[in-house]
């Protein structure tokens, strides 16, 4: 599939540490591209959400960033960058997986599970000039060909689910096209088409489930997502609480 700008300049790294480290650094003194990928097939120190680390084995998995400016977006609405990174993960799974026989989910804020196992996730990381986002970083981690998962995660991949081996390559592309049809949606302000497309595939919407909320676990309703990003979830007495990621776990 042809992009009009993702994709069309990459960077490709036989190994690296983190793809996100290494755009931060290279956006500092090269003046890149909107819709530059950085990406590569050894990611040996890769980073998640809330300090965690994003291990994948060598030549199994796509680890890349790719770079965008949106300096037309407000940090208020800097939520919209997951939304259209997350939708963007799962039309790509969606379409490599043909998800009749596949339950993909979105788990907010950027996870994305299929059959409750997680196969994807994204760190987002961004510059801010004048309130609004001058650039950013999408690192976006994919399971493709890896078999085995450490330390008992609820993990899964592309081969995995379906016994294939994929082309990472062919998955960057799929990726970078329906990046590209997102985020061209939020240059158009269609905000309320993302939100609904996002919440469309919300993991566990109008289910009680359990959550560990700093230390505590309680069950839940989840009602989706506040105009700020926040999770919207309500508790036996009705109260609806907007919880931010800080402290939050699902137990699922
Ligand atoms: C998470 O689920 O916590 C987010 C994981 C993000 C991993 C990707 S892999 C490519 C990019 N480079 C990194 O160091 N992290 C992101």
């Amino acid at each position: 599939m042809e992009t009009l700008f993702i994709g069309k300049n990459t960077i490709f790294l036989p190994e690296i540490g983190s793809t996100n480290s290494y755009a931060t650094d290279l956006l500092k003194n090269v003046n890149l591209s909107e819709g530059t990928v950085v990406h590569t097939a050894n990611q040996t120190q890769g980073r998640g959400q809330r300090g965690n680390s994003w291990n994948a084995e060598p030549a199994s998995n796509l680890t890349a960033s790719i770079i965008l400016k949106p300096g037309f977006l407000n940090i208020k609405k800097q939520f919209f960058l997951y939304q259209v990174a997350a939708l963007a993960c799962y039309d790509t799974l969606a379409e490599l997986l043909k998800t009749s026989h596949f339950d993909i989910k979105i788990k907010w804020p950027n996870d994305l599970l299929v059959n409750r196992h997680k196969i994807s996730g994204i760190l987002i990381e961004n510059n801010i000039l004048n309130n609004a986002i001058s650039s950013c970083i999408i690192g976006i981690g994919v399971n493709v060909n890896q078999k085995n998962f450490e330390g008992g995660i609820k993990a899964t991949s592309l081969k995995l689910l379906t016994g294939e081996d994929f082309s990472v390559a062919a998955v960057l592309q799929l990726l970078c096209s329906y990046l590209e049809k997102y985020y061209l949606a939020l240059k158009n302000n269609k905000y309320d088409w993302i939100t609904e497309m996002y919440l469309s595939h919300f993991f566990g919407l109008d289910q009680w489930l359990n959550f560990d909320i700093n230390g505590n676990i309680e069950p839940l309703l989840v009602k989706g997502m506040s105009d700020n990003g926040l999770l919207l979830l309500e508790d036996r007495s009705g109260y609806t609480r907007e919880v931010d990621v800080q402290g939050l776990k699902w137990v699922y």
